[in-house]
Formats: C-alpha cells, sequence, structure tokens
C-alpha cells in the first residue's frame, strides 16, 4: 500500500493529510465518501462495506450498534483519525455515543447535520423523513428535531430502496413503483423539505425529485456532516495537496456491487477490495 500524501507543515514538520473511515452496511456510504472526497480532496479514505449484512434496516438497533462498533473499532486499528457514520442506522442505534466513550477521536454522525439542515431550509414547518424501517422505529431524527427546532415531522420507511441500490437500479419503473409507494404519504402530506434518512437513498435523488416535484427541497446530511469534518481539520486539510490518495476499501461479503459503484459514483478504479470479517457475535475481533 503506497503511503498518504505528506505537505510540510508551518514548523517544517512532515503532515499527514488526514485519513478517515466512513462504513455502510453496503454502497450507501459513498453517498457520504463523496460529498467528503469533493469537499477535502487530499484526505485519504478508508471505506467499509458491511455487504455481509446488508440491509440493516430490518435488524434490532443492538445489532446494528454491535457491528457499528466492531467496524468502528476496526477503521481506528487501520489509521483512520476520524470515523464518519455513513449510515444513519447507526446512529439511530447510538453507536457515536458508545463509541465517543472508548476512543479519543471524534465519531461524526448524520442525523444531527441533517436535522440542522432541514430546519434551515424548510419554509412551511413540514419536513419529511425517508429512512429505513429501523431508523424510522428508533424515532432519532423526530427527537433530535424537536431538540432543535418545531417542525411537523413526518418519518417515512422505505424498505424497497436499499436493495435497488445495491443491484445498481437508480430508475426504470421498478423504482419508480418503489418511489410512489413510499414516498405518497410525504408527498400527500405536503412537506416541503425531504431528507435522505439512509444513505442509499441520494443514488435515487432524480426519480425521487421527479416523484415529489422540484418545490421539494431534498437534503442530504452528507453535506452537511463533511462541514463538521472539514471544520474539525481544517488546518491540516488547508495543507493537504488535492491530488488523490492512497485510499482503501473493505467490505465483509461480496465485493461486486461496492467496485461496481465505487467505480461508477467515485469515479476511482477499485482494483482491491480487501475483505474483512464482521461477525454476528460480537467476539470483539475483525480478522
Ligand atoms: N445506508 C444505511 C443507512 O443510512 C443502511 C441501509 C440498510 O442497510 O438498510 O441507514
Amino acid at each position: 500500500m503506497s503511503s498518504s500524501p505528506m505537505e510540510a507543515s508551518p514548523t517544517g514538520e512532515a503532515m499527514e493529510c488526514p485519513t478517515i473511515g466512513v462504513f455502510d452496511s453496503g454502497v450507501g456510504g459513498l453517498t457520504v465518501a463523496r460529498a467528503m472526497l469533493e469537499a477535502l480532496p487530499g484526505i485519504r479514505l478508508l471505506y467499509l462495506a458491511d455487504t455481509a449484512h446488508v440491509p440493516y434496516g430490518g435488524r434490532p438497533l443492538s445489532q446494528v450498534q454491535d457491528f457499528a462498533l466492531q467496524i468502528i473499532d476496526f477503521l481506528f486499528v487501520q489509521g483512520a483519525e476520524a470515523v464518519i457514520m455513513g449510515c444513519n442506522m447507526s446512529a439511530a442505534s447510538g453507536a457515536h455515543t458508545v463509541a465517543e466513550s472508548r476512543y479519543d477521536q471524534p465519531i461524526f454522525e448524520l442525523i444531527g447535520p441533517g436535522s440542522q439542515a432541514a430546519l434551515a431550509a424548510t419554509r412551511n414547518g413540514r419536513i419529511g423523513i425517508m429512512a429505513t424501517q429501523g431508523t424510522v422505529n428508533s424515532g432519532a431524527y423526530g427527537r433530535t428535531l424537536a431538540s432543535l427546532g418545531e417542525a411537523e415531522v413526518l418519518e417515512q420507511a422505505c424498505p424497497a430502496f436499499v436493495p435497488l441500490v445495491e443491484q445498481g437500479r437508480s430508475d426504470g419503473p421498478e423504482v419508480e413503483e418503489a418511489i410512489a409507494c413510499a414516498l405518497t404519504p410525504l408527498r400527500d402530506a405536503g412537506v416541503d423539505t425531504a431528507v435522505f434518512g439512509c444513505t442509499h437513498y441520494p443514488f435515487l435523488r432524480e426519480s425521487i425529485r421527479q416523484f415529489l416535484g422540484e418545490d421539494v427541497t431534498l437534503v442530504d446530511p452528507a453535506e452537511h456532516v463533511v462541514q463538521r469534518v472539514k471544520r474539525h481539520f481544517a488546518s491540516r486539510l488547508a495543507a493537504c495537496p488535492a491530488s488523490a490518495s492512497a485510499h482503501r476499501f473493505f467490505c465483509s461479503g461480496d465485493p461486486e456491487s461496492l467496485r461496481r459503484e465505487g467505480e461508477r459514483f467515485l469515479g476511482l478504479p477499485l482494483m482491491q477490495v480487501e475483505h474483512v470479517d464482521v461477525p454476528v457475535e460480537n467476539c470483539g475481533i475483525i480478522v
């Protein structure tokens, strides 16, 4: 593996560009990785897709928290200096709160920045959350929004979306039918702002936009979390070259969807996707 890009610090010491870990159940977190690489060129990305367990959406939150904690641990062992949980369900499970008590390094989650951006965007005070069943059941978006401001919040589970995205489908009759089936209640309720409460859903952005209409503002929490990461690493990022870094990609299951969507969506050749095990029974080890 080649080394990460280095620049001289103002004191003349070599200063590495930040290495940032991002993870998700599958390809969804690539929407976060792309937002990060666009906003913070020069960072080194460690991406893990837990494809052995995708979709997370119908799993118990305790199990998703267990997966997330194992993965966060693995990313820190691999040299991440910060982790962005590119998975709303991990945030809904409270994994970041547990991890923050274990590590000194920062852990960023999506529900806070997404909620703040939605409150800033809404004009009629009616916000729709498009999310997995697990995130909807947790009520995490509703609680976070209520703690930040006043809005009428409609949370809508969209269980058909993740399997479609993992198959590489972002438009066509089946996608349109799944969108109409899931999002009609949000359209009928007159929300003027809809949040991608699952990182897979921005892959369906154009089809969702067509269904909800141009007047509905689509909020992608990824764009807002990267601003927080940018502020955190501001001085080091200022010294980073914008050249491609030695990113690494890990996968617990079939690497094909990650390789395909990584190359297409990130525009990066994913020559090597390294295999990792994320055990269901937490024995605290990823091999
Ligand atoms: N992309 C993830 C999220 O943001 C998980 C989707 C899934 O695996 O169901 O919640």
